[in-house]
């Protein structure tokens, strides 16, 4: 059997499949593969691990029906035409849960970098403008008793919340499409309409997936609702802000600070201003990069693609 995969992944994952007589083709260049390009590396495949944000839309469903088995290597699938991969029948799996933890600490990270404005204070030194001690400028604002929004409580945003709880003494408030009892148990999380959410929020952090009814739902519109003091972060998927806005919102003090893990676009130009605000701080997309965290994943998609190269029901399907 062969299989494709569109970037590296661990180690061990290769070596289990290889000793599983899978023989594996990868896409080593540093550029992501386009979709032409993928239809054509798919061309004699059995199956494929999808490294990054490859379109796994109709052009390429369509082109590929022989596919036994596609095994993404991310939690998240909006970039997965899930109709049409069900109408030819093609397996989809992700890999759910093992990166909530890792996830929830990179948008901690963010909440404290903003919070103090750490990644503003680290530019001022590597640009040799470090050059007294300022007690009356770059002040940060303090995380201890404020009130944490969730827009998104699922896995990762309970791991979030259950730190901010446990690190500030955080009060948990939250929006979903649907209530999540066992977390209102767990934490005392209290469930807000949209609205409600944004004006209570002091940080909001987003965990939710990226779909037609969530793309920019970040706009301005939506930061005027929000505290002048509010921190938003994100590490879902950049398309869920809209980014001309939030640059805009910065700017004129709509919304006190941000911290993204996703942008949008992906990759961020240097040159975006959000890059050089006080109050924000700008990851390139590390939420899961642990090696704890690729190891785990890495074993997911294993699984996947042991078992649809096998004929047999994936164990973590998208659909
Ligand atoms: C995920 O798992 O969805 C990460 O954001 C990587 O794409």
């Amino acid at each position: 059997m062969k299989v494709f995969i569109s970037g590296n992944i661990a180690p061990a994952a290769l070596q289990r499949l290889e000793e599983n007589n899978i023989s594996i083709t990868q896409w080593n260049e540093d550029r992501q593969i386009t979709t032409d390009e993928l239809i054509e590396a798919c061309k004699n495949q059995d199956g494929f691990i999808s490294v990054g944000p490859n379109k796994i839309n109709a052009d390429f469903l369509n082109a590929s029906k022989h596919l036994k088995v596609i095994a993404l290597h991310s939690v998240g699938f909006d970039q997965v035409d899930i109709e049409v991969a069900k109408k030819l029948n093609i397996p989809v799996g992700n890999t759910p849960g093992v990166l909530s933890a890792a996830t929830a600490d990179t948008a901690f990270l963010l909440m404290l970098a903003v919070s103090r404005k750490a990644f503003f204070g680290y530019r001022k030194i590597i640009d040799g403008n470090w050059v007294k001690y300022e007690p009356a400028q770059e002040l940060g604002i303090e995380l201890n008793g404020k009130t944490l929004g969730v827009f998104g409580l699922g896995k990762i945003g309970l791991e979030m919340a259950k730190k901010c709880k446990a690190a500030y003494n955080m009060k948990v408030v939250y929006h979903n499409r649907s209530r999540n009892e066992a977390a209102e148990k767990e934490i005392a999380a209290e469930y807000l309409s949209f609205d409600e959410l944004l004006a209570q929020s002091d940080v909001l952090t987003v965990h939710t997936a990226l779909t037609t009814e969530t793309k920019e739902k970040f706009s301005m519109e939506v930061f005027r609702k929000m505290k002048s003091k509010a921190i938003f972060i994100n590490t879902a998927r950049g398309g869920i802000h809209n980014e001309q806005d939030l640059i805009k919102a910065l700017e004129e003090k709509v919304i006190w600070g941000a911290g993204l893990d996703v942008t949008n676009p992906e990759p961020m130009d240097k040159n975006n201003p959000l890059l050089f605000m006080e109050s924000v701080a700008v990851l390139p997309h590390i939420g899961s990069a642990t090696e704890e965290t690729r190891e785990a994943m890495a074993g997911l998609i294993v699984e996947n693609i042991l078992a649809g190269l096998n004929g047999e029901k994936i164990p973590y399907p998208i659909y």
